[in-house]
């Protein structure tokens, strides 16, 4: 069975064909086929977060060219697919819309199953790519480690737009244990990056610079200290416009704002001493990873859950997966991460969350592909 995901959700334009073998559910995790993803970064660096405008006209004009890459990658035809994955919510609508539009267009013209696919789950699903458990022959991906998580497991989705975690019993029952009630932990990233003038997205900006710190290539710079906000009473909740405030208060305490300027204060680059930056860096990266390494592993003892999977772009941080490897040992739990081209977002994923149901429900279920909406808000 050959599944065509599309991906539309934020500022990526995304296509993907995974082919899954016939059963019932189980059985061979998918393999990937194509994977075209073509990022708008460059497009919405300049103003320090994604403009939504921007954004569904840039996806209007990549949406085609990118499915036909899809298919051209994988050699193969519309007529050889079975199914066509989309993702319908959460996300901004306007992008939505971009790529539910190309695959109705798809599913009507080729009378093909529509299977509409939650961002989130599709994150969660990054994990059943190219993971194969070394211990079963398999090589595992490049910067993958620990084999497709086992069920039931805890889920933590970390990126630009969601601080989410799941209890999974299954590919289709998922529950929502807790998250933000605030800023997502990649969105605070950005922002304390952006108002230093580190660039938009900076997460990975702000990770190497910790790690330039650490190596002791910075002598005489001490991690800024910061708030651990644990929420004690909140144990699944995050919140981390505390910690992204306390950032921008030393920032200005410090003079290193331009007040004139008409942009928020986020958006406000100054240059700062290398010494600022890398104090700043190191610490509301412990400060964050603390913070996201005591909440993982409450939850996943809490919850009695033997495996945690970590999904979403924040999942390519080098401290993070440090730290849930090393409280894995302590605690028990097996850590499981996606090969790292599959934590932001790409088709693959939702291809694979889609090609899932499409093999448990059948195509039948599958029919009313003209009644699905994009959802901006979608719960999972
Ligand atoms: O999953 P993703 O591609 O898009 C969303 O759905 O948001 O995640 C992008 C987010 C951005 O906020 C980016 O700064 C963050 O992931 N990110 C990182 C790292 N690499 C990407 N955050 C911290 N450390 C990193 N190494
Ligand atoms: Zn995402």
């Amino acid at each position: 069975m050959y599944v065509l995901g599309i991906e539309s959700s934020c500022d990526e334009t995304a296509a993907a064909v995974l082919f899954f073998e016939d059963g019932n559910g189980v059985g061979a995790p998918p393999r990937v086929l194509s994977n075209v993803v073509a990022s708008q970064e460059d497009i919405h660096s300049r103003f320090g977060g994604v403009v939504p405008e921007l954004a569904s006209r840039r996806h209007v004009e990549l949406i085609d060219p990118v499915i036909q890459a899809g298919l051209k990658d994988a050699s193969l035809g519309l007529d050889d697919i079975d199914g066509v994955a989309v993702t319908r919510g959460p996300g901004l609508v306007v992008s939505l819309l971009v790529g539910l539009s190309a695959a109705k267009a798809v599913s009507w013209a080729r009378d093909l199953p529509l299977i509409g696919v939650n961002h989130l789950n599709g994150h969660i699903h990054s994990l059943y790519l190219d993971n194969p458990l070394p211990s079963n022959g398999g090589e595992a991906a490049p910067g993958a480690s620990g084999g497709p998580p086992p069920f039931p497991h805890l889920a933590f989705v970390a990126s630009g737009g969601h601080t989410d975690l799941y209890r999974v019993e299954g590919h289709d029952e998922v529950r929502h244990l807790g998250g933000t009630l605030d800023d997502a932990v990649g969105e605070a990233y950005d922002k304390i990056a952006a108002s230093m003038g580190l660039g938009y997205p900076g997460g990975a900006t702000v990770d190497r610079l910790h790690g330039e710190f650490r190596s002791g290539r910075a002598p005489g710079v001490e991690p800024l200290e910061l708030p651990r906000p644990f929420l004690k009473d909140r144990p699944y909740q995050f919140s981390f416009s505390g910690l992204k405030t306390a950032v921008l208060n030393y920032l200005k305490e410090n003079a290193y704002y331009r007040s004139d300027s008409s942009l928020p204060p986020w958006a406000r680059p100054q240059k700062l001493p290398r010494e600022a930056v890398l104090s700043v860096a190191a610490g509301f990266q412990e400060a964050a990873v603390e913070v996201m390494t005591e909440k993982v592993d409450w939850t996943a003892r809490a919850e009695n859950l033997p495996a945690v999977s970590l999904s979403g772009g924040v999942a390519a941080n080098s401290l993070l997966s440090e730290r849930l490897r090393e409280r894995s040992e302590a605690s028990g739990w097996s850590l499981h991460l996606p090969a790292r081209r599959y934590c932001t977002d790409n088709a693959a994923m939702i291809a694979c969350a889609g090609g899932y149901a499409l093999r448990k429900n059948g195509a039948d279920a599958y029919r009313d592909f003209l009644e699905i909406d994009a959802d901006p808000a979608w719960e999972l």
